[in-house]
């Protein structure tokens, strides 16, 4: 079964800036957690306890997010202040942490490349933490929604959802033949298409169900779109030779990596996750 979680983090957060410019895009506070605690969750929910982060310079605090503090520790041990570190310290001790770095910005296909080694030869989970995707209280995460798909059907997996016209050339877009209710049997996708020549208004998603048979597949991908190597092009290929499926996720998903979709989070989160 699946176990391991691709984190594509090495990103510089350009549109955050000056916030960003010490301090990695994915450290930035929801109400009270970083952004990237609230992916991992995610994962670790949907049983991906291994979690692979594809790094870059000045994200070590990343690295220590995941980690014991222990002057804190120390500090506020048998206080009510402990109450605090709660869901990191649950993160920590039902997940696993790895990380390796991407030495060159040259697109989210390539960062995927990047994790090979540490994914091997097995279907691994991938999560976009700018995508921060919320969902009914007690019921499935979006990854776990996809698990199970995987687990019927064995091959890659994308998260769509459908976006407003003016929307459509921020997202990679598919377009496929719906084999049941949400579910399509993809076709065709376009990285980041002009609205008039999409396939579709059906948007890929920040996660993904990828059989280890795409990094051969990346390897031999050009650079596409703004001369980046491009998962949504590698996964065409693996579209045309084999099966890609699109899910339409049960749930809220909120586009942390701009400001607008951040504060909309922030409230939202704050109204009906956090009180
Ligand atoms: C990436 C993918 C794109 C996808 C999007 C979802 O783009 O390349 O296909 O629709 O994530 O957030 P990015 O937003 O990282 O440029």
């Amino acid at each position: 079964m699946i176990k391991k979680c691709l984190f594509p983090v090495a990103g510089y957060g350009t549109r955050f800036l000056p916030a960003t410019k010490s301090m990695p895009k994915e450290m930035l506070p929801v109400v009270n957690k970083p952004l990237v605690q609230y992916g991992v969750e995610e994962a670790i929910a949907a049983g991906l306890t291994d979690i692979g982060f594809v790094t870059g310079r000045g994200k070590r605090a990343i690295a220590d997010h995941f980690d014991v503090n222990y002057e804190l520790e120390h500090q506020i041990m048998g206080s009510t202040k402990e109450q605090y570190l709660e869901s990191i310290r649950g993160v920590m001790a039902n997940g696993s942490f790895s990380f390796t770095r991407q030495t060159e910005m040259r697109g989210l296909g390539d960062a995927i490349l990047n994790g090979r080694r540490l994914i091997g030869e097995e279907s691994f989970g991938v999560v976009l933490s700018d995508d921060l995707c919320v969902c009914e209280e007690g019921s499935d995460g979006v990854l776990t929604q996809m698990v199970k798909l995987y687990k019927q059907f064995r091959c890659s997996i994308v998260a769509i959802q459908e976006v407003p016209e003016d929307q459509i050339h921020k997202f990679g877009v598919i377009a496929g033949e719906q084999i049941k209710e949400g579910l399509f049997q993809i076709s065709n996708m376009v990285e980041k298409p002009p609205a008039e020549e999409a396939p579709s208004n059906l948007a890929i998603i920040g996660r993904y169900i990828l059989t280890p048979d795409i990094f051969d597949i990346i390897e031999n991908t050009s650079p596409g779109k703004n001369g980046e190597v491009q998962l949504t092009d590698a996964l065409l290929t693996q579209a045309k030779d084999g099966c890609v499926l699109g899910y339409k996720f049960k749930g809220r998903r909120f586009d942390c990596g701009s400001v607008d979709g951040f504060v909309t989070a922030t409230n939202y989160v704050y109204e009906n996750v956090y009180k």
